[in-house]
């Protein structure tokens, strides 16, 4: 019995070779070191695009199911609209393959794939714009002439070779030598088996398989099983649904089951704007608990009189964050220049900016150091970057006298544009 298949996020993968695919799949942003040119970005514009249209269209296609049958479509006759939206791999999913496939074209001399199910050609549109060598088969007529349409709408039609038939013919006839295999049609797990055991054969060195809908079915839970059991198949990564098959003499065995992390920048920009309203509505909270508290003794009837501010009340603000890199936790705590103008209280201020050039260990030591100092942290929250999650805190510490600043009349402020304000507040 193989060793069972643990859970890691792309951060936690020791193998670099399984940490490198990880992080092209999962790492989103800067951890990608892809040549994403602008030809690149044109054409997933483009594929996105063409999706868009697809998904609002009232064609319908007389197909011939090659396939182990579909849980949704009750007939032959289908909407294109709800192929798109059920059938074919989403937009994330073909664009972490792309870049992977970039990734690993600076690697390697040979970059062949195959693609074992068409369909409407949108997956295989973004194999071909990593510029791999691109072929890709589908059993039914009318769905790989509709894909054979859209390549040439997206005109990527010169750089990928379709052949229409049944799997298991084209396999017998084919050659090989190829570098990877998305087998993303026929989700039944006895073929599926048949095709890897002819697979096998086929791949160059150093090739991977990855297989649609492993969880698909019983069958398909079944057939990874078995081939988690494999001796070939000595590293295996689970990623979305999905297998990856590797025969690698030179890692240890390991199988792994990669965590879902990357976020797509649109779902990206929607929880920025939820996480910037839910920091605004906490600050808002805990500065109105400070007024209530800050009220005087003898206002117990609540009237609405404004508090008083004592010389105690005098506080200089800083910002710390906290978040992983590449394993290791990283600590940030800043301060704006405008404290060297603003704070009279001159030592506290240089122990500010000392503490703000000291690298953390931990975020624990940060808050003992900030703690030891005489500061407090009043406001926390959290925000997910394309990196991963990063805390925030609003620290701040409490001095016996602050001189005024203002930035609008303060001819030394630069404005937004890098130029000096006017001296006069718009
Ligand atoms: C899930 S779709 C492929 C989706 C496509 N890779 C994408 O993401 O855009 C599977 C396709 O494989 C084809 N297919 C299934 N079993 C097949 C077989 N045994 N031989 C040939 N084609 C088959 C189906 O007709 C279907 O169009």
């Amino acid at each position: 019995m193989k060793q069972k298949e643990i859970n890691k996020s792309w951060r936690q993968i020791h193998s670099p070779f399984l940490f490198d695919i990880a992080r092209h799949l999962e790492g989103g942003g800067k951890y990608v070191e892809v040549g994403v040119n602008s030809e690149i970005i044109e054409q997933v514009a483009k594929i996105e695009h063409l999706r868009q249209t697809l998904s609002r269209s009232s064609d319908y296609i007389e197909v011939e199911d090659f396939g182990a049958g579909s849980k949704v479509f009750k007939n032959n006759l289908r909407p294109i609209k709800k192929i798109v939206s059920i059938v074919l791999q989403q937009k994330n999913v073909a664009f972490s393959l792309m870049r992977l496939l970039l990734f690993w074209k600076s690697k390697r001399s040979s970059c062949r794939i195959l693609e074992m199910g068409t369909s409407l050609g949108l997956t295989t549109a973004y194999l071909a714009a990593s510029g791999w060598e691109v072929e890709t088969w589908e059993g039914c007529r009318n769905t790989s002439s509709y894909a054979r349409r859209n390549w040439k709408i997206l005109g990527c039609e010169e750089s990928i070779k379709c052949k229409t038939g049944k799997f298991e013919t084209l396999l017998n006839q084919d050659k090989g030598g190829w570098d990877v295999v998305f087998l993303d049609g026929h989700h039944d797990g006895l073929a599926t088996l048949e095709y890897i055991e002819i697979l096998k054969t086929m791949l160059n060195k150093g090739g991977a398989i990855l297989i649609d809908d492993i969880d698909w079915s019983e069958g398909m839970k079944a057939a990874w099983i078995e081939l988690l059991e494999d001796a070939h198949w000595n590293v295996t990564m689970k990623w979305r649904g999905k297998g990856w098959l590797f025969n690698r003499v030179e890692d240890f065995e390991q199988h792994l089951k990669l965590r879902k992390s990357y976020i797509p920048l649109s779902k990206f920009n929607k929880m920025k704007r939820f996480t910037i309203v839910f920091a605004a509505v906490t600050m808002l909270m805990s500065s109105q608990v400070q007024a209530q508290i800050s009220k005087s003794e003898n206002n117990t009837k609540g009237k609405a009189e404004s508090s008083v501010i004592t010389s105690e009340d005098f506080k200089i603000y800083g910002e710390m964050t906290a978040f992983e890199l590449n394993g290791k936790s990283v600590v940030k705590i800043s301060f704006d220049p405008i404290l060297n103008r603003i704070g009279a209280d001159k030592k506290a201020i240089s122990t500010a900016y000392e503490i703000s050039n000291v690298a953390y260990a931990s975020l624990g030591q940060a808050l003992n150091v900030l703690s030891s100092n005489g500061w407090y942290v009043d406001a926390v929250w959290t925000t997910l970057e394309r990196s991963g999650t990063v805390q925030h805190f609003l620290i701040s510490k409490k001095v016996s006298k602050l001189s005024p600043a203002s930035p609008w009349l303060d001819k030394n402020t630069h404005n937004k544009n890098g130029g000096k304000e006017n001296g006069s507040r718009k």
